[in-house]
């Protein structure tokens, strides 16, 4: 019966009634661009793994900010990437720090720009994982919290307009969120990693952000990549502590956690697209295998339609401008 009066392709045919069917749809005022930001760095450093990214010094950290807001890409993501590390990450919540500095500059050069920063220790300890340890080699959880904390409020008070705790210690938005209340600031949200698993898409980002761990692996703190369930159980306590907006990482590969955060929670839910997954169609793209502007747009799409309001790439100035002249 229904073939041959109904035929989906009636309205397939023609790019202009194409063009009105499309149920979703990118804008760049949804992307968030990461950038790495290093102390005591001379020159713009080329990230390998990340073709077309670099580490920054402080002071030239405006320059890809200003290339980003020009091709309609307002929100960034601040990673820092430390002059000296220790085992206490000390230099994570110095408000002479990295982050505060670029911050700083970035409030005065780039008002308009939006400002989130990334809070962990793995870039600050000496060992490399993103809380600290105690002498056998865990990871100290409740030690962590209040020095994440201090980080939190040192971006913050140099102008961060929010912050993105990706540790996945359990509690840290509860502490996160008490200390930025404590000292005034009520009003500033904070963006759950809240879904974050242990992943092996990260490790173009481990050289970007000069945190690997030095020893053993994160799986005693960020998710096994088996459990959907664990996933909501992770969301909910995020949400229920304050979070914001809440964060499934990494992306492609994690659509259905993305679709199950949509319908469960009624905040903002942030997909990142991770360093390995650029890097996947970055090389397949100069190996002439994939058309990489098809491929990014298509995955980014992919992670939208599954839910995600925002978009956290290391494609966002390309698609920004490749949206920009879409038929
Ligand atoms: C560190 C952190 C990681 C990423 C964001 N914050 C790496 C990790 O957990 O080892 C990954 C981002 C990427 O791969 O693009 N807490
Ligand atoms: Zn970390």
């Amino acid at each position: 019966m229904p073939f041959p009066v109904h035929r989906p392709r009636r309205l397939r045919q023609d790019l202009r009634s194409r063009r009105m069917l499309r149920e979703t749809r990118l804008h760049p005022q949804q992307l968030i661009l990461p950038l790495f930001v290093q102390e005591d760095l001379a020159a713009p450093q080329p990230i390998q793994a990340m073709p077309g990214h670099c580490q920054w010094p402080i002071e030239m950290i405006e320059r890809p900010v200003r290339e980003a807001m020009a091709s309609g890409v307002g929100a960034f993501l601040l990673f820092g990437l430390p002059a000296r590390k220790d085992s206490q990450g000390s230099a994570a919540h110095d408000p002479e720090g990295v982050v505060p500095r670029a911050v700083r500059r970035l409030r005065q050069i780039c008002p308009d720009a939006w400002l989130i920063t990334d809070v962990c220790l793995c870039a600050y300890t000496d060992h490399g994982h993103c809380g600290l340890l105690d002498p056998d080699g865990r990871v100290r959880n409740d030690e962590t919290l209040p020095i994440l904390a201090e980080m939190a409020l040192a971006h913050v008070r140099a102008g961060a307009d929010m912050v993105a705790p990706s540790d996945m210690m359990d509690g840290r938005i509860a502490a996160l969120r008490r200390h930025l209340d404590a000292h005034g600031h009520t009003q500033t949200p904070i963006m759950a990693y809240a879904a974050k698993f242990a992943s092996s898409l990260y490790g173009p980002f481990r050289e970007a952000a000069h945190s690997a761990p030095q020893t053993g692996d994160r799986r005693g703190y960020q998710m096994d990549p088996a459990n959907p369930r664990e996933a909501l159980l992770e969301l909910q306590l995020d949400f229920e502590e304050g979070a914001d907006v809440l964060m499934v990482k990494p992306g492609l590969a994690y659509l259905d956690i993305i679709a199950a955060a949509r319908r469960r929670f009624p905040c903002p839910i942030a997909a990142y697209q991770v360093s390995g997954e650029y890097a996947m169609i970055k090389a397949a793209a100069e190996k002439g295998w994939l058309d990489e502007r098809a491929a990014a747009l298509e995955t980014l799409l992919a992670l939208h339609r599954a839910g995600a309001d925002w978009l956290i790439t290391y494609f966002a100035v390309e698609a920004a401008r490749w949206l920009r002249d879409e038929p």
